[in-house]
């Protein structure tokens, strides 16, 4: 399979840089964990990925470690009210993802024993608030599940990557971007872990893949990056994929 070497250089430089990052949210992926421990994963994960949506990393983590100790489970969520979530959520901004997350904790409660469903297709249709992106994350992550992740920084990084020379936001552009994330989580080796890929990805997008001033000279993915290979002006690939 053409990805194997791609994602490997992937793997080994999120490994370093992992180590190096300390985040609450982040742990290693474990695979003697039970149902209900896997679950508490995927309510741990789903609270950080709400929480990054739309906001950096250095500023979600006292939110979150304050979040998890006020409501340590998803059932303790659920018996919130919407002030109270409101009220610590203050300074993270776009307050409907809280309203959200208690709608989504509430239902999980009432319908689904406390647990969120363990796939991302029924995560998605089943659990308020919870789109492709969102579930494709947490099901990657905390349940190990082979689904992909497209956010706005994979996106801008396999844009540059498949040099697409397409509107980011566009229906068929989207479908192919899908698809690439897609085969990145596709036959892995035993070793290899899903939600470590779409971290890996996610992470190489925001911090090395950037917006601006992309750091192509430590990137591992350079040797296969068309983008890279096909000189062209900066401005012009920000122009692309912002
Ligand atoms: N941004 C969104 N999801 C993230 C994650 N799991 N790790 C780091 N940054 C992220």
């Amino acid at each position: 399979e053409g990805v194997a070497p791609i994602r490997a250089a992937l793997l080994k430089w999120y490994s370093t840089v992992h180590a190096s990052r300390n985040m609450p949210w982040r742990k290693p992926f474990d695979l003697t964990l039970n149902r209900e421990e896997r679950a508490q994963r995927a309510y741990e994960v789903w609270i950080s990925e709400i929480m990054l949506q739309q906001t950096q990393v250095a500023t979600v983590i006292p939110y979150y470690n304050r979040w998890m100790e006020k409501y340590p489970t998803i059932r303790d969520l659920a018996g919130a009210s919407i002030d109270q979530v409101n009220s610590l959520w203050k300074g993270l901004g776009y307050y409907s993802r809280a309203s959200r997350l208690l709608v989504g904790a509430q239902k999980a409660v009432a319908e689904y024993a406390g647990r969120l469903p363990d796939n991302a297709k029924d995560m998605q249709s089943k659990i308020p608030g919870i789109g492709r992106y969102s579930a494709g994350a947490i099901c990657s992550i905390a349940y190990g599940e082979n689904v992909p992740v497209l956010d706005g920084n994979v996106n801008r990084l396999l844009s540059r990557f498949l040099a697409l020379h397409a509107p980011p936001k566009a229906k068929t552009t989207l479908d192919i971007l899908w698809n690439a994330a897609g085969a990145m989580v596709q036959n892995l080796a035993s070793i290899e872990y899903p939600g470590d890929v779409n971290q890996a990805l996610i992470e190489l997008g925001s911090t090395v893949c950037k917006v601006r001033d992309p750091d192509c000279a430590s990137c591992p993915l350079r040797p296969w990056c068309a983008a890279h290979a096909t000189p062209m002006p900066v401005s012009d690939i920000e122009d692309l994929c912002t």
